[in-house]
């Protein structure tokens, strides 16, 4: 198959920071003259992934529709076979991925699903809810008086990684060290560049964290996992596992943030919607964020045989990218998917948090953290521009801002 133009080619890592997000110039057209467009491999693409043999190429999902029916049929579309991301494993590499939670074998996920679960949902939820207004409250009055601050990691990131060391029960003196991990992992494309790498130093406080849990069971995740009898979990699905969390949980909400204030910036009417009833839009507002700017741009699967998707036909092993953020832009189900508009009437259909049987399980966690810092942020500074321009993370995989330093009127 042909090799695309490298601007044309999802495997540039230049392309979401010279876009300002992910290229939807492209997925736009694919959309409509190619809805499953074939990704070739880059030669020009330096692979940044540990273990991984490269990246062969791959199906661009663009519609709504094609990437929701993937989604929904592990058994046509595996996540298992080759990993849910773009870049291949075999061998060992392979075996690691498989023993990541969102890789396992159809039957095994279900049962780790059953048990860390229950402190997603509603109820438990509501029971760390103080907890986290509180830190909400703390994180903004710890910038308020300055007038100013570097927004990504001065106030969004904080809140995200409190949560995850709380949820795991991860002791105090840990929680910096984990903050800079879960930071260094999202930033795989320069990965290389980090003094020592993230995943080596998470697998340590994993395994730390697993004896002190074996030895004091409590009601944390981390405690559950290895303690329930039903699991027998070894160490590397341990260590996948804490890995996963430390990811999923931190960088996705941490940009979300970043986007809700710049894009509040950027479209100055619906911040004035918004601030005249916080309490009425702010939910819809989140979702509208999410759809318009899917943080988590893509996961792939593998396809089990020969097969169509929406009439076009794919091998059996082909790998297929579900583009999230082409989806959230589909005019089908999105009426003018381009505008940001945060009463959108169904602006939740978004895909942002994936769908099916590995749906995000921190989606309602997410929305919870979001809603509390918003809130202090809208209601106390609530003047906070972005001062400059935001700099975006160079990767083929989030659509994250990475840097954006901010003003407002300081608190009295
Ligand atoms: C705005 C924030 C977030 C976004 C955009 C996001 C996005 C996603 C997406 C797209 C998936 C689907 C993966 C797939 O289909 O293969 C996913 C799965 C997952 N997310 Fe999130 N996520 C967010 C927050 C969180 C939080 C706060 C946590 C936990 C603390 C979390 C934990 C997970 C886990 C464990 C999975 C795997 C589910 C499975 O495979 O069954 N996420 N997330």
């Amino acid at each position: 198959m042909p090799v695309a133009h490298a601007s044309e080619n999802l495997l540039d890592a230049s392309l979401f920071p010279s876009e300002q997000g992910p290229p939807h110039r492209l997925f736009d057209k694919w959309r409509q003259t190619d809805p499953v467009h074939w990704n070739p491999s880059n030669p020009d693409y330096v692979n940044p992934m540990p273990g991984s043999s490269g990246v062969r190429g791959f199906w661009v999902l663009t519609r709504y529709k094609d990437v929701l029916d993937v989604s929904m049929d592990q058994n046509r579309f595996s996540s298992f076979e080759n990993s849910i991301v773009v870049w291949d494993f075999e061998g060992g590499a392979l075996e690691r991925q498989r023993a990541n939670f969102m890789s396992m074998r159809p039957a095994d996920h279900a049962a780790v699903k059953k048990v860390i679960l229950p402190p997603f949902m509603p109820r438990a939820l509501a029971g760390i809810s103080p907890q986290i207004d509180r830190l909400a409250a703390e994180i903004v009055d710890s910038v308020a008086r300055r007038g100013e601050c570097e927004f990504v990691f001065d106030v969004a990131s904080r809140l995200p990684v409190y949560t995850f060391c709380e949820l795991m029960g991860i002791p105090e003196h840990h929680r910096e060290q984990v903050a800079d991990y879960g930071n260094a992992l999202a930033d795989v494309e320069s990965r290389s560049s980090h003094s020592s790498d993230p995943t080596v130093g998470l697998f340590v406080i994993a395994q730390e964290l697993a004896e002190e849990k074996r030895r004091n069971p409590d009601s944390h995740l981390m405690s559950a996992m290895v303690n329930d009898r039903t699991l027998n979990l070894d160490d590397d699905a341990i260590n996948q596992f804490f890995l996963v969390f430390a990811m999923a949980g931190h960088e996705t909400t941490r940009s979300t943030a970043a986007h809700f204030v710049n894009l509040m910036n950027l479209y100055p009417d619906q911040y004035a919607i918004l601030r005249e009833d916080f309490d009425k839009h702010i939910d819809n507002a989140i979702d509208e964020v999410l759809r318009f700017t899917s943080t988590t741009t893509n996961f792939t699967r593998t396809a089990m045989a020969d097969t169509e998707i929406g009439g076009c036909a794919v091998k059996k092993g082909d790998k297929i990218y579900l583009s999230y953020a082409a989806a959230n832009r589909d005019p089908t189900v999105f009426p003018d998917p381009d505008q940001f508009d945060i009463t959108r009437v169904n602006a939740k259909r978004h895909l942002a948090f994936g769908a099916g049987p590995h749906i995000c399980v921190g989606a309602r966690l997410a929305k919870m953290q979001l809603r509390a810092l918003l809130k202090q942020i809208v209601t106390r500074i609530p003047d906070i521009h972005p001062v400059g321009e935001p700099e975006w993370l160079r990767s083929i995989w989030f659509n994250a801002i990475i840097k954006m330093p901010v003003a407002f009127s300081a608190e009295q």
